[in-house]
């Protein structure tokens, strides 16, 4: 049976050129490379310079998806940028980029999972591509987590960086089959419960500031080992395929130690995994596209591999999509 598929024709990434170094952190607040490394994997991460805006890096990792998609900024109907660090309060990050990208047709907006933002927004995508309303889409997560951090909060400021990915999906028709390139399945869940576990401390309508970002890590940690295990496991059902037929699992990079433990629970070997953690930090809705690009362009992810990405973030939400690159 014929069916529509979102396919990936394309990534692209970009992050900040300043690099803030574990050892150079260590220099203003009270910790050590070695008890970040050992505890989350993370060496340094990226820090976008002032005046650099979320949707600067946006753009410059959509331009990149779209070169390699070999398609042209006008052919896109459709951008979404995953995003917890905008530009502004309004307009939307994404019609920046829409306006950066040089375009105004089709329509643009901001998807807000935190974490879970660019699968979200991935699954939003696809559903506007499988309907047909959509036949090609930007989607993008960008950050800039270094404006939301309390750089006085050891517990918190050395966890994250700044940076931006983007994947190009075109309508393509399919077998309906697991062997179908393009997205085979996505799943999302959330959770309000939580919302004091990691949260950031203003906004518009509560405090008319941006506030930082406060988290109770511990228990993050727990929660998001046993979720993205189950949403792991639930997307591969979606999708009629098992662990073993998984290629690359291209997780939400927060902890190396939360990304081994998942990884264990799922039944996929550590060799399997693209690791970005220790060069970029956890850089929320940035991290997955960010490790998408990276093991495409260092030749790991190839054309018809199988691939399950994974997330979990504030709020709680989480969630997991397959896709066949
Ligand atoms: O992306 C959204 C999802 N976010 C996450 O998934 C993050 C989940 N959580 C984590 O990754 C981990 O819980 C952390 C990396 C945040 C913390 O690791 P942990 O092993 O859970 O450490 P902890 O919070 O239990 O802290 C252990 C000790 C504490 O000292 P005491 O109370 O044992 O004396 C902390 O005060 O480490 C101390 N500590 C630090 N020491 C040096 C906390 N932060 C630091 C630091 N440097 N930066």
């Amino acid at each position: 049976m014929s069916i529509r598929r979102a396919v990936a024709l394309g990534s692209g990434s970009y992050l900040p050129e300043r690099i803030l170094t574990n050892d150079e952190l260590s220099k203003t607040v009270d910790t050590t490379d070695e008890w970040i490394f050992a505890r989350t994997g993370i060496k340094q991460r990226h820090i976008a310079a002032d005046g650099e805006w979320t949707s600067d890096l946006a753009t410059k990792a959509a331009e990149r998806a779209l070169d390699m998609a070999k398609i042209s900024a006008t052919e896109i109907d459709l951008i979404i940028v995953a995003t917890a660090t905008p530009d502004q309060t309004f307009p939307s990050t994404a019609t920046r980029v829409q306006h950066n990208l040089g375009t105004t047709q089709g329509f643009a907006f901001d998807v807000q999972a935190v974490c879970s933002g660019f699968v979200y927004a991935l699954s939003v995508a696809t559903q506007f591509i499988e309907t047909g309303k959509v036949t090609n889409a930007l989607v993008i997560g960008a950050e800039t987590f270094s404006r939301i951090l309390d750089w006085t909060d050891r517990t918190t400021c050395v966890l994250f960086g700044d940076g931006a990915g983007a994947v190009v999906l075109q309508g393509q028709d399919g077998n309906g089959t697991k062997a179908d390139r393009g997205i085979l399945s996505t799943e999302l869940r959330s959770d309000g419960t939580h919302n004091e576990l990691l949260y950031v401390d203003g906004g518009p309508s509560t405090t008319g500031t941006a506030g930082c970002l406060r988290m109770r890590g511990k228990e993050v940690f727990r929660h998001a080992v046993s979720n993205l295990a189950t949403i792991g496991e639930e997307a591969l059902v979606s999708a009629g395929a098992t662990s073993d037929d998984v290629d690359w699992v291209v997780p939400h990079q927060a902890n190396h130690r939360i990304i081994e433990a998942t990884a264990r629970k799922v039944g996929i070997p550590m060799e399997q995994v693209i690791l970005t953690v220790s060069d970029h930090g956890n850089t929320s809705a940035a991290s997955i596209p960010l490790a998408l690009d990276s093991g495409v362009c260092d030749g790991r992810i190839t054309p018809g591999n199988l691939l399950l990405l994974e997330a979990m973030g504030g709020g709680f939400t989480w969630g997991a999509a397959t896709l066949r690159w």
